[in-house]
């Protein structure tokens, strides 16, 4: 285990505390390590990959090779955060053999820490198998995406008393069965409060409220690189697509404006490289001094101009 890498017990402790855990995806080193400095607790290499690097329209064609290789990426790039490897749709659904097997590739080739899969019923003995062969499992109930099919979409789950019950038997067995923490999705906030209280292990809820011991979100969707609506609970903190665009097009370049900026931005720099080869003589400096004096602060020349790419993209 790498040094300071957080443990289940850490987790276990955080919800005993009430202390809030804090989960995002990650698919690769910088993300990963951006997520590191930012103090998150665990990063989730989600099989939402598909969508969100891989392009498809779910996350059921997503296979062991490609999420072992995005788990490597990001238990490469991280010390800290507990790095949970998403087990994809086929990795444990033949049976339970099967499911350790893989999970044991998440931890040997991938160096996960742990691993997640979805649903209760038939995967209460795979998880029980996976725990018992000494991996960590997170669990993950109410919207399961791997089961977008039989549950007719992406919908909100547990939305009448029967199925709110059905929900809490779930988390319920997943503890039994060995689960240290339970993703809950698309739950609705009183069924998600319900199945928190009830449990000894934390909840990490998304698009569940704010009353689970944890949240996850997907990385591109809190980042805004997704473009088009996100789901109603996504918090978008940046949007990281529009800086793209202007990034993209600011390169792309070709007017005549565009070009001169480069070419001032040129200017600038050789400037400064010459300043530092050739310091001004000594003499000279106390005339420089006042004439910098004179001038009005560094700080305030910058912030007239535009920081952000996008900024830099509206100003054109
Ligand atoms: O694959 C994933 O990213 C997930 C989260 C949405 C919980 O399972």
């Amino acid at each position: 285990m790498k040094p300071g890498k957080l443990t289940l017990t850490h987790f276990a402790d955080l919800k005993s505390r009430g202390e809030k855990i804090v989960m995002v995806t990650a698919y690769d080193a910088p993300g990963a390590r951006f997520a590191e400095q930012a103090g998150i607790d665990a990063l989730l290499v989600g099989d939402t990959a598909g969508m969100v690097v891989l392009g498809h329209d779910g996350t059921v064609p997503v296979t062991m090779e490609e999420m072992l290789f995005l788990t490597r990426a990001v238990s490469g790039a991280v010390e800290r955060p507990l790095v949970v490897g998403d087990m994809p749709f086929g990795s444990y659904h033949v049976s339970d053999e099967d499911a350790v097997r893989n999970a044991i590739r998440f931890v040997k080739e991938a160096a996960a820490d742990v691993v997640k899969l979805e649903g209760a019923g038939r995967s209460l003995s795979r998880v029980s198998a996976i725990v018992s062969a000494g991996i960590g499992v997170m669990g993950h109930v109410g919207l399961t995406p791997q089961s977008e099919t039989i549950l007719g979409g992406f919908k909100t789950q547990g939305r009448t008393a029967a199925k709110a019950q059905q929900l809490l038997a779930d988390a319920l067995a997943l503890e039994a069965a060995g689960c240290f923490a339970i993703v809950l999705e698309a739950v609705p906030v009183p069924v998600a409060a319900r199945i928190t209280e009830s449990l000894t292990v934390p909840t990490i809820g998304i698009g569940a409220g704010a009353e689970c011991d944890g949240q996850v979100l997907v990385y591109h969707d809190l980042l805004g690189l997704t473009e088009g609506r996100a789901p109603r609970f996504v918090k978008r903190y940046a949007n990281l697509a529009d800086e793209i665009h202007c990034a993209l097009e600011l390169r792309r370049g070709g007017s005549h404006r565009r070009v001169s900026r480069a070419g001032a931005h040129l200017r600038d720099v050789r400037g400064r490289a010459r300043a530092v080869l050739s310091p001004p003589r000594r003499a000279a400096s106390g005339r420089r001094l006042a004439r910098r004096r004179s001038q009005p602060p560094r700080t305030r020349r910058r912030s007239r101009a535009p920081t952000s790419t996008r900024a830099r993209c509206a100003h054109r």
